[in-house]
């Protein structure tokens, strides 16, 4: 097979030349996080080998352990990937066929795939203009007699305003489930991210703000019936081997993505720390720009800055402008999930959410991590400002 060439394969908003430019501050750096951890990592794995305890390794219920007590509970399910998560979460709430799920038309496509993949139908509605999570005064208007259950997105790293979604909920039996992939260690009035809804799913893709090395996920919650059921619906139904009582697949924490978890989650609190405060760098260097709009926090949030999205006119050509300049910024999402063709047959087309569909021409992501330094984020405001003219 002929080698890739990178220059087909690249898209039409990535820049030319290939080469990366002198300084390029990139969206993500996982080195910082990795040196922290190295040495415990490398133990870890050297245990795991000689033990050979590569699937369900005692890392998996020491890392679901702790990660239950840093949500505040009771539960976690380690998953193959955030997925798997969402899907078994709705299976085992047996949201399924025939059934519609309302979801934000603003998240990664993961969120509409997991209900399709568990047999029922996404239901899209649109965000609320300034935080783009999903405006829960719209999700009245998109109950029927069929909807099980409800999907708010805890985008960006800040929780949706689950609180304010409509109280006929519980009482028309549908549930709540909380996407809380990119939200790990985030606040609302005082409850951990992954505590809101009947359960709640996350991914620990290696750029989360909890991520392995690796695909990665997990489910929480406080219902002991729900917990067993993800477990079994993980492990091919089966709780001893070669039983098995129910449907499943095979969808489990792997044993060395554990382990790197586990050192990740001593640290996880200090990181949001330092993503804090780096949102706060540039809400300071980006403060009172014209044609700029910050990210907002909801009242109520502690935000963990999983991405710092600013909107801008001209995205396109300002993200061209970044790029060329060594600045490695993105977009979270380029196309409404209602309109990717992936999800055509379930969305209305334009104009079904106006708000998302805007938003989609004017988000940017900035760099941001944990040890980003000053001076990066003062190289990738000044770029920024310079192509906003
Ligand atoms: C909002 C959201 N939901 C679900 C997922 C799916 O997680 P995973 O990639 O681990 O399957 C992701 C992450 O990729 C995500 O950002």
């Amino acid at each position: 097979m002929p080698p890739l060439d990178a220059a087909k394969v690249s898209t039409t908003l990535e820049p030319a030349v290939q080469e990366p430019p002198v300084n390029a501050v990139p969206l993500v750096d996982l080195s910082g996080q990795h040196a922290q951890i190295a040495e415990e990592v490398e133990n870890g794995f050297a245990e795991v080998l000689d033990a050979g305890d590569f699937i369900g390794g005692k890392a998996v219920s020491a890392f679901e352990q702790e990660y239950a007590e840093f949500v505040g509970a009771r539960h976690c399910v380690g998953t193959g990937n955030g997925t798997d998560a969402l899907e078994m979460a709705l299976r085992a709430l047996r949201v399924g066929l025939g059934d519609e799920v309302i979801i934000p038309a603003n998240t990664f496509i993961a969120t509409a795939e997991a209900v399709v993949r568990a047999g029922a139908r996404p239901v899209f509605v649109d965000v609320d203009g300034d935080a783009l999570l999903i405006d829960p005064g719209r999700v009245d208007a998109a109950l029927t007699e069929r909807t099980r259950a409800v999907i708010p997105v805890d985008l960006y790293g800040q929780v949706a305003p689950f609180e304010q979604l409509p109280s006929s909920l519980g009482e028309r039996g549908i549930v709540v489930v909380e996407d809380a992939a990119q939200s790990q260690g985030a606040v609302r009035h005082g409850r951990f991210a992954g505590r809101f809804g009947d359960v709640a799913a996350t991914s620990f893709y290696p750029g989360k703000n909890l991520g392995g090395y690796g695909d990665a996920g997990a489910v929480v919650t406080d219902d002991d019936g729900l917990a067993e059921s993800v477990r079994l619906l993980g492990s091919h139904g089966s709780p001893v081997k070669y039983e098995h009582v129910s449907f499943g697949f095979n969808s489990r924490l792997d044993t060395l993505q554990a382990v790197v978890l586990r050192a990740k989650l001593r640290r996880l609190a200090q990181w949001n720390v330092e993503r804090r405060a780096a949102a706060q760098v540039y809400a300071e260097l980006l403060a009172g720009v014209p044609d700029l709009r910050l990210p907002v926090a909801l009242p109520g949030n502690d935000h963990v800055w999983h991405l710092y999205v600013v909107r801008v006119p001209n995205r396109d050509e300002v993200l061209r402008r970044l790029r060329a300049e060594g600045v490695g910024a993105a977009i979270h999402y380029p196309v409404p999930v209602h309109l990717t063709p992936a999800m055509a047959e379930f969305g209305q087309g334009a104009g079904q959410c106006p708000v998302t569909e805007r938003a989609a021409a004017e988000i940017l992501s900035l760099p941001i991590f944990p040890g980003i330094t000053r001076q990066q984020q003062e190289q990738v405001a000044g770029v920024l400002l310079s192509a906003l003219g």
